[in-house]
C-alpha cells in the first residue's frame, strides 16, 4: 500500500475557487449528483463543462503499466470510468488486455466511446458485477468519494474483492487548512472528504491493501 502520484502527467485544469463558491447552488448540485447531460457535457458550473476524448490520458496509462509491470494481456478494470476514455487509452496501448469498466451514469455509459462501450456496464462501485480475483489492475479515479462514508468502505472491500494483483485510486483529500477551505468551496458531488491521514486510517480499517493518491484543491 503506497501513496503514488501516477497522475503527474495529467493536465492541470485552473480552477477559480471562489466562482465556483459563489455560482454553486442547490440546484446546481442536485443536477450534477445526477451524472447526467448536464455533469458531463452541460454548463461548467454543473461539472466539466463538456467532457471529450482528447488523449490525455495516454501518458498516464504508459506509466501505470510500466509501475506495476501489467502483462500485455492484464486484465483492467475502471470504476466510474465515465466515456471509458482511461480504458481506450489502455486498449490502444495493450490491445490484447481485457478491459472492463462500470459508472453509475447511464449517460456516460450510452455516450461512451466505441471502442470499449462493449465493455462497459451501469452499476456501482459498492456491488461489482465481477467475480473474486477477476482483474489484474483495479483502477477508479476521482469517483468512490463520490459515494457516503459507509458505501465508500464497501466500495473499498469490493475493490480488494474483485483485485487479484494491483489497484490504483485517487479520492478527494486535503493536507491543511486552506486545502481544505478549497475543497470545500470546489467539490460539487463529493460525499466523503478527509485530510489524507484520515484516509491512511480507513485504508487501514477496512483492509485496502491497494496504493492511491489525492485531488487536491491547492
Ligand atoms: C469526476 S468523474 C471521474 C470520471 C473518470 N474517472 C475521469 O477521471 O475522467 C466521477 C465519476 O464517478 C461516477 N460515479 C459516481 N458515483 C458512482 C458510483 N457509486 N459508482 C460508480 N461510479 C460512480 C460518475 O458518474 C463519474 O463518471
Amino acid at each position: 500500500m503506497s501513496e503514488i502520484n501516477l497522475l503527474d502527467s495529467y493536465p492541470k485544469t485552473a480552477r477559480d475557487y471562489d466562482k465556483r463558491a459563489r455560482e454553486k447552488t442547490q440546484e446546481i448540485i442536485k443536477l450534477a449528483k445526477q451524472f447526467s447531460r448536464d455533469f458531463f457535457d452541460g454548463d461548467r458550473r454543473c461539472g466539466y463543462g463538456g467532457y471529450k476524448y482528447d488523449g490525455r490520458w495516454r501518458t498516464v496509462v504508459k506509466l501505470i503499466k510500466n509501475f506495476y509491470h501489467l502483462p500485455d494481456n492484464a486484465a483492467i478494470l475502471d470504476i466510474g470510468c465515465a466515456k471509458g476514455f482511461m480504458l481506450h487509452d489502455f486498449k490502444e496501448l495493450m490491445p490484447q488486455a481485457t478491459v472492463a469498466g462500470i459508472d453509475v451514469s447511464e449517460y456516460a455509459i450510452e455516450n461512451a466511446m466505441a471502442s470499449v462501450k462493449p465493455f462497459l456496464k451501469i452499476a456501482s462501485a459498492e456491488k461489482l458485477p465481477y467475480p473474486d480475483k477477476s482483474f489484474d489492475l483495479v483502477i477508479s479515479i476521482n469517483s468512490i468519494h463520490n459515494l457516503s462514508l459507509e458505501r465508500l468502505k464497501i466500495s473499498l472491500r469490493e475493490i480488494q474483492r474483485v483485485c487479484r494483483g494491483n489497484s490504483y485510486i485517487t479520492i478527494d483529500a486535503w493536507r491543511n487548512e486552506q486545502e481544505r477551505v478549497n475543497l470545500f468551496k470546489w467539490v460539487l458531488t463529493a460525499e466523503t472528504m478527509m485530510h489524507v491521514d484520515e484516509w491512511k486510517k480507513l485504508f487501514a480499517e477496512v483492509g485496502y491493501s491497494g496504493d492511491y493518491w489525492w485531488f487536491i484543491a491547492d
